[in-house]
């Protein structure tokens, strides 16, 4: 059994979708500690309402990031956690963190990487007139949204879309690549090799999640 830690700063909607997962006993890893970067992020009642022990580590409250990487490097190697999702985690960990835990930590983007790296990227999306956007697991290297892509989710843009109403189809689907990318990982098929993930005996589509509406969309406009 896998032991995942999720890293969280926010509403934690990603976070809810992995215990939901790993809570039926389907996929063989267990969340056995939510790490938070900050007191109030409301992922924090989700993980106490599963039973889940929680820790909050706030940046403000070390030196520098080097000491704050260390706290958390800590909490996770006293817990004997073999895998990190950052689940909307809004602190950047540095090389030396990402190094130590290389291949074993997991984040989401909510766009399609390599496009759209960083923040706003609904609002980039729209503002670029793009038909499709999407979004990503991969693991983590020290640059920003950077890493061997695990799963990605495609989305349809529609014209009436505002970045909210785009942020709200592209979490639909978010929250059926992040449990599949762990349901992956936890299976022991997965492998990286260099920037890119392999997959022992990939059956076509594996890593691959579409919104509902792209089907529709797509047969109406054929
Ligand atoms: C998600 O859009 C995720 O892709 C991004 O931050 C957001 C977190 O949302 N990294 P939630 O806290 O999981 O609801």
């Amino acid at each position: 059994m896998l032991r995942v830690a999720v890293l969280i700063s926010g509403t934690g909607t990603n976070l809810q979708a992995l215990l939901d997962a790993t809570g039926t006993g389907v996929v063989p890893a267990r969340i056995v500690l939510v790490v938070s970067s900050r007191e109030d992020a409301g992922g924090l009642a989700r993980a106490e309402r599963a039973g889940v022990p929680t820790a909050v580590v706030r940046p403000e409250d070390y030196a520098d990031r080097e000491a704050f990487d260390l706290a958390i490097d800590d909490i996770l190697r006293r817990q004997e956690i073999d895998l990190v999702c950052l689940a909307g985690w809004m602190r950047i960990l540095g090389r030396s963190f990402v190094e130590r835990w290389i291949d074993r930590i997991l984040n989401i983007h909510p766009s399609l990487l390599p496009a759209f790296r960083g923040l706003e990227t609904h609002a980039r999306v729209l503002e670029a007139g793009l038909p499709v956007t999407g979004c990503t697991v991969h693991f983590v290297r020290p640059e920003i949204d950077a890493g061997p892509v695990l799963v990605q989710g495609i989305v349809p843009v529609l014209p009436q879309d505002t970045a909210e109403s785009l942020r709200l189809r592209v979490l639909e689907v978010e929250h059926r690549i992040y449990p599949r990318a762990l349901a992956l990982v936890a299976s022991g098929r997965v492998r990286v090799e260099g920037e890119k993930v392999q997959i022992a005996d990939e059956r076509p589509g594996e890593r691959l999640v579409v919104h509902p509406l792209v089907l529709a969309l797509a047969a109406a406009s054929s």
